[in-house]
């Protein structure tokens, strides 16, 4: 495979996950690791996932592994939970940003496991966006983030899921939840009902260290301004339909798009019943709203906060930059 070759020779490629693309590279090769941090105009202390493609390999390159990992290991893995753990030596400071800790993330995709695989190392592999955008969920949003900067991008099609990992710091006395995502926080907490989760933790701008995206850095932001409208449906559709401007773009789930046929541009996020839908679509839209002329504002319906809602609104809130109405 071409990929697993540029991987093998220090290159950089996009690769297709479950959740993501990821922007790959030699785990082990340090100038690979830095062409990443340069691809991508990611700030160096940002530290990136180790993925890997069989379970044996989180032993090789973490230490200090509890037995509620172990749980998680046999609940989720291979699956869309990254877990941080204390590392080996072998995992060197430019992965981790200096810090003690590496995030290990083992993919349910098998395209994903078989490039990992191929190329004979581990890669690190941040989502496959520049730096501060919404992440990409095709081939087509990586080159259009990333043509000119890599010379690969392996097309997988669309990822099933859309929405990146859920990150729980298992380094700590308890584990800590540090990213919601692809799988929800209810379910992990079936398996470890011991997991911290705190929503001023996971907020914009509250941590020098960022230990999880937008902790420090803006981010999954398109271009245009963002508000969040929270709340109740129907009034949140009507407090959007008495309040934003017939030009301005409007992200809404379907059960509402009757309400705004006098609108310019309506997406929707499909059934606010079937939430897994909404994340598939929801950074492609934020991509799509991003290419319409002459727009100055995008507003969204914020999916009801629980399950893969949450994980949602998570993103969203980024996007906005705290822009959010509660109705
Ligand atoms: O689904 C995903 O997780 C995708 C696919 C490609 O695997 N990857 C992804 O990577 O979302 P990235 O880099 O965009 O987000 C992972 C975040 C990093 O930004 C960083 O903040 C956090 O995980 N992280 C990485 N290593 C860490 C560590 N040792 N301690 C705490 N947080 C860490
Ligand atoms: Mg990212």
């Amino acid at each position: 495979m071409e990929g697993a070759r540029i991987l093998q020779s220090g290159g950089v490629v996009a690769i297709p996950t479950e959740t993501v693309y990821g922007l790959a590279a030699d785990a082990f090769n340090e100038n690979a690791i830095k062409k990443v941090f340069e691809v991508k105009g990611r700030p160096q202390d940002n530290p990136l996932l180790v993925h890997i493609y069989k379970l044996e390999q989180v032993y090789d390159i973490c230490k200090d592994i509890p037995k509620e990992a172990e749980r998680v290991f046999e609940a989720f893995w291979p699956g869309s939970v990254t877990l941080i753990f204390n590392k080996k030596e072998c995992i060197s400071d430019t992965v981790t940003a200096g810090m003690k800790t590496v995030a290990v993330r083992f993919p349910k995709s098998e395209i994903a496991r078989a490039i990992i695989k191929e190329s004979g190392t581990l890669l690190v592999a941040p989502s496959a966006n520049l730096s501060g955008k919404p992440s990409t969920t095709n081939a087509e949003h990586c080159f259009d983030d990333l043509n000119g900067k890599i010379s690969c991008i392996l097309d997988g099609g669309s990822c099933s899921i859309g929405l990146e990992s859920t990150i729980i710091d298992m380094s700590t006395p308890e584990p800590i939840l540090l990213r919601p995502g692809a799988i929800s926080v209810e379910e992990i907490c079936n398996v470890i009902p011991n997991l911290i989760y705190k929503k001023e933790l996971l907020s914009v701008g509250n941590s020098d260290i960022p230990k999880a995206p937008g902790m420090k850095y803006r981010h999954y932001a398109p271009d245009v301004p963002v508000t969040l409208i929270e709340g109740e449906y129907t009034k949140t559709s009507k407090w959007i339909k008495e309040n934003v401007n017939k030009n301005d773009v409007i992200i809404c789930f379907q059960e509402f798009l009757s309400e705004f046929n006098d609108y310019k541009y309506v997406y929707s996020l499909g059934s606010f019943n079937k939430l897994n839908i909404a994340a598939q679509k929801i950074f492609d839209l934020l991509r799509e709203c991003d290419k319409v002329e002459n727009v100055n504002h995008i507003y969204i319906q914020a999916p009801k906060s629980s399950g893969l809602g949450s994980s949602i609104n998570n993103r969203l809130e980024k996007a906005s930059s705290g822009d959010i109405i509660h109705i």
